[in-house]
């Protein structure tokens, strides 16, 4: 959405403020042995008690709350009481949600407790380009130029990037225009980011393959073979000066 009054900006606010700080309590939150079905419902009542609604839920009937992946899956991740957190999972936690009509996107990976695989190097340059290419953008630069800044910085740190998974608008729904703000270089897209654009934009740093495949249930997103994916979101509020992050609550 393209944000036109005080009223807008401040629903913005609150609901980028909610899932920060629902983002953040449920990385504080998880611990070994627990489930991510657990790890989800606490998710849940907290955004119950901002009087918001899982937007995954609200929008695409999603099987949980909350998108939780863990280790080779990349993202969308549907959380269960048989799947139980491991110290040292590669664990992402995306939080989206609806207060008041407006939308929220917010995600991070993290390793919980000591770093058995070897993968916090993936997780620190999801991190490091995200915030890099957030501060670089503003009103009428081209969309493909924050791809190629995350291409180039992935490559940099000795990662790839996933091709078919990326940042999008948001605000009066979860998904809106701009609809693909990749992680890529793509020549042909041609669109600038607007004033005053609301959008959420995403890392999926790979350790090797490109593209993740969905699997049989019709949700997760599993990372390609052998591969490790980091993602970290913010949801951001375009202006002709230094982005605002709304998301900011989450702490990352
Ligand atoms: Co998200
Ligand atoms: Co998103």
């Amino acid at each position: 959405m393209i944000i036109q009054t005080e009223e807008e900006l401040a629903g913005m606010r609150a609901i980028g403020e909610v899932v920060g700080a629902t983002l953040r309590a449920m990385r504080e939150y998880a611990k070994p042995g627990m489930s991510t079905r657990e790890l989800d419902e606490y998710g849940n009542q907290l955004l119950l008690s901002y009087g918001a609604r899982s937007a995954p839920k609200l929008m695409y009937n999603f099987p949980g709350w909350n998108c939780i992946s863990i280790n080779q899956e990349a993202a969308h991740g549907i959380p269960s009481e048989k799947v139980i957190l491991q110290e040292g999972d590669l664990v992402n936690v995306d939080v989206s949600a609806e207060l008041n009509g407006f939308f929220a996107d917010n995600g991070g990976s993290f390793i919980l407790g000591a770093d058995l695989q070897q993968l916090q190097p993936l997780v620190d340059a999801s991190q490091r380009i995200l915030n890099e290419a957030i501060q670089a953008i503003s009103a009428d630069q081209r969309i493909a130029e924050t791809g190629r800044r995350i291409q180039q910085a992935a490559r940099a740190a000795g990662f790839r990037v996933i091709k078919n998974l990326v940042g999008h608008g948001v605000g009066r729904s979860l998904h809106e225009p701009p609809t693909e703000i990749p992680c890529y270089y793509d020549p042909f897209n041609r669109e600038r980011f607007k004033e005053n654009s609301v959008i959420a934009v995403e890392t999926f740093i790979s350790t090797r393959g490109a593209y993740v495949e969905e699997q049989a249930d019709g949700w997760t997103m599993k990372a390609p073979k052998n591969s490790f994916v980091a993602q970290h979101e913010h949801t951001l509020l375009v202006t002709g000066g230094k982005p605002v992050i709304l998301t900011a609550a989450n702490g990352i």
